[in-house]
């Protein structure tokens, strides 16, 4: 039997319907603005985007794939305002690139052109715009603000926490391990209650080669971590290195020990990679800290929570197929008087520079618990394939190869994490489980935390059976204590196609008007919004996955309840010969058109990604990702965000952006 769990609040818009148009899809009485696009220039004098491929000078312009932002708000005369819905700082990730749009043609082989890996490199990071509203919600951007930044793999950065001046942190361009060079493959975010910006280093490891003859050259410990995190490639994603230069600007990206002099030494510098990076978006001059406490991985998102008196905690997803959930907890306990200080990267080295990381552990019983990963703790790392047992030399040590501590400790792998969100009432944590697939998770290989094994016929191969859909589960500390060791968990909903027939595929019973696959963006509302009539409004955004046949990317609002008040739900799971093998009793909480409602679908191959509100909730900013990531530089997929206002040449070229989303009637979004 199923418990449907009946919620009060209605969420007040017509669903927008699936569709492969190569616009943004909003509701009804809905307008949309596309605001700052790839190549929009930031800086005084920097000349208008041509789009065809000759632009240069992307250190003073919009990046490529914008990703996960904020609205930091400002008042009019130019300072910190978390209440200002009229002016403020919009702060993006840019991850990566559709490098066959940011040149004439297609990107030339290796060895690369000097020109073209500079425009690449810059194109990465993180940017900071001033955006205004000049009355009624008429959105713009401010080219010339002195608030304006970009923020690029080249940036000077602190190094800081207990990682920073570790022999493993020793690069050519830092001999004592305490500074680096710039942020890359930057993914989802987080905010504290400070008013800085916590930027994410997802998918960093692809981006360095190392020449063959690296494995003889380095000692057994080295290429455990080097295997552990993926740094395997010859070449890097985009061969960076091979640009015919000595400037360490492009060296740097081969990680090969090369035997030169120590002035060319980047053994290291894959360890300076992997971090959740502080940024304060109100002073340009500041140097980003890498906060080296909330340990190395394919970091997704960090979602902070403060409660006062207590320590403060953050929430962090390790993007990859059977990596973890983490959480750090600081020593220091939550002072709010700290949420006005102006050294604000100072408050950072209170609370985030000291503390402890843990791992969790999903229980069968819905318990959990998070395990430390503390030196003295942490068994060594059990040998593994090739590789022999890994012994920790210090906390430096579990920090930098955090995903060997977790190892060692017996944590729950899961299903690509991605988004952590807190639920600002409830206190409660929520985490997308992207998707995963037979390869990585055999049908022996699921668990209450990620139950769920079936084929998809839209697909082939060994993707087709898994989890293709996803899923997003929560938990609740014990005692609601952000320091809290034990938790109780549920999953929240389900992904599925709900032309699926299958019972066992659409275990949260959605519907044509709410049903996603692969969720991956998730963010709760802000508390001074008072759309959700007391519940605050979940928003969840889609990545590719299952479904894009059907329909082109999407985000949903919701108005969840809490861990537990879901029914229990036994689904019967089944291998690619169709025998049903495992089953599984979860609990799940089934979705209703009144409590999750699709209110977005993006244009042709893009990805939903990055999601704010101005702090009355009448502006929704939403980041449109690599609209057609698949298409030429001469035969482009997509037109948007040209297409947008009407047809437009087959030709013109897509680019990520950010929308500006208000209501014709100047109301509260979803309400
Ligand atoms: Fe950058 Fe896991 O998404
Ligand atoms: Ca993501
Ligand atoms: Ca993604
Ligand atoms: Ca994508």
């Amino acid at each position: 039997t199923t418990t449907v769990r009946v919620s009060p609040a209605v969420l007040g818009f017509a669903a927008a319907p699936k569709n492969l148009n190569d616009i943004v899809t909003v509701p009804a009485g809905y307008s949309v603005t596309v605001m700052t696009r790839v190549g929009d220039p930031i800086a005084a004098g920097v000349s208008a985007y041509a789009n065809n491929g000759t632009d240069t000078d992307f250190a003073r312009r919009i990046g490529d794939h914008g990703d996960a932002l904020i609205f930091f708000g400002l008042d009019s005369a130019g300072a910190r305002d978390d209440t200002s819905s009229a002016r403020g700082l919009m702060v993006q990730n840019h991850e990566n690139l559709s490098d066959q749009y940011l040149h004439p043609g297609n990107p030339s082989p290796s060895p690369r052109p000097q020109a073209e890996a500079i425009k690449e490199i810059e194109a990465h990071g993180v940017s900071v715009t001033e955006y205004r509203d000049s009355g009624d919600r008429t959105w713009s951007y401010v080219q010339d603000s002195g608030f304006n930044r970009r923020i690029t793999p080249n940036t000077p950065m602190t190094l800081k926490g207990p990682a920073a001046g570790s022999a493993m942190m020793v690069t050519a361009y830092s001999p004592d391990g305490t500074a680096g060079r710039g942020t890359i493959n930057n993914c989802a975010n987080g905010l504290t209650d400070w008013a800085t910006y916590l930027t994410c280093e997802e998918n960093w490891a692809g981006y360095f080669g190392r020449d063959a003859s690296d494995a003889t050259a380095r000692t057994a410990r080295e290429l455990t971590a080097l295997a552990r995190y993926g740094v395997t490639s010859t070449t890097g994603n985009y061969g960076w290195s091979s640009v015919a230069s000595a400037d360490t600007t492009f060296t740097r990206w081969n990680a090969s020990v090369i035997g030169a002099s120590a002035s060319a030494d980047f053994r290291n510098e894959p360890n300076q990679y992997g971090w959740v990076v502080e940024i304060d978006p109100y002073d340009p001059a500041s140097a980003p800290r890498k906060r080296t406490a909330l340990g190395r991985m394919g970091h997704e998102g960090a979602f902070l929570r403060t409660v006062e008196g207590r320590k403060v905690g953050v929430y962090m997803g390790d993007d990859a197929r059977r990596e973890y959930l983490y959480k750090y907890v600081s020593n220091a306990t939550w002072d709010p008087a700290d949420a006005d200080a102006t050294d604000r990267l100072g408050v950072g080295d209170k609370y985030l520079d000291d503390g402890a990381l843990y791992v969790a552990r999903f229980n069968a019983d819905g318990t959990g618990e998070w395990l430390p990963l503390t030196f003295g703790q942490v068994p060594n790392r059990a040998a593994s394939g090739s590789f022999p047992e890994y012994v920790f030399a210090d906390q430096a040590d579990i920090l930098i190869n955090a995903r060997l501590a977790a190892d060692a400790v017996g944590a729950t792998p899961m299903d690509r994490p991605e988004w952590t969100a807190g639920n600002p009432v409830t206190g409660e944590i929520y985490l997308t489980l992207t998707n995963n697939n037979a390869s990585n998770r055999p049908l022996n290989g699921t668990d209450a935390a990620n139950p769920r094994h079936y084929g998809d016929p839209k697909l082939s191969g060994s993707t087709s059976f898994g989890n293709p859909q996803g899923h997003i589960i929560r938990l609740r500390e014990t005692g609601g204590d952000t320091a809290a060791t034990t938790f109780a968990w549920d999953i929240y909903l389900f992904g599925a196609d709900s032309a699926d027939a299958d019972s066992n595929v659409n275990i949260s019973g959605l519907a044509a008007n709410n049903d996603f696959s692969s969720p991956d963006g998730l963010w709760f509302s802000r508390t001074s919004n008072p759309a959700g009539q007391g519940k605050p409004l979940l928003w969840i955004q889609t990545d590719d996955g299952a479904m894009t046949d059907r329909s082109n990317c999407m985000m949903l609002a919701a108005l969840p309840g809490t861990v537990g008040d879901g029914g229990a739900v036994t689904i019967t799971n089944r291998d690619s010969t169709g025998a049903t093998a495992q089953q599984a009793t979860i609990a799940g909480a089934p979705a209703t058109a009144a409590s999750l409602r699709r209110f977005l679908v993006g244009p042709v191959e893009c990805e939903i990604t990055g999601v704010d509100t101005t702090p009355d909730g009448r502006t929704l900013f939403v980041g449109i990702q690599h609209p057609g990531e698949r298409g030429t530089p001469t035969a482009p997929s997509s037109n948007w965000p040209d297409s947008q206002s009407g047809s437009v040449a087959a030709t013109v070229r897509p680019r990520s952006a950010i929308v500006a989303i208000t209501k014709d009637d100047g109301g509260i979004i979803a309400l």
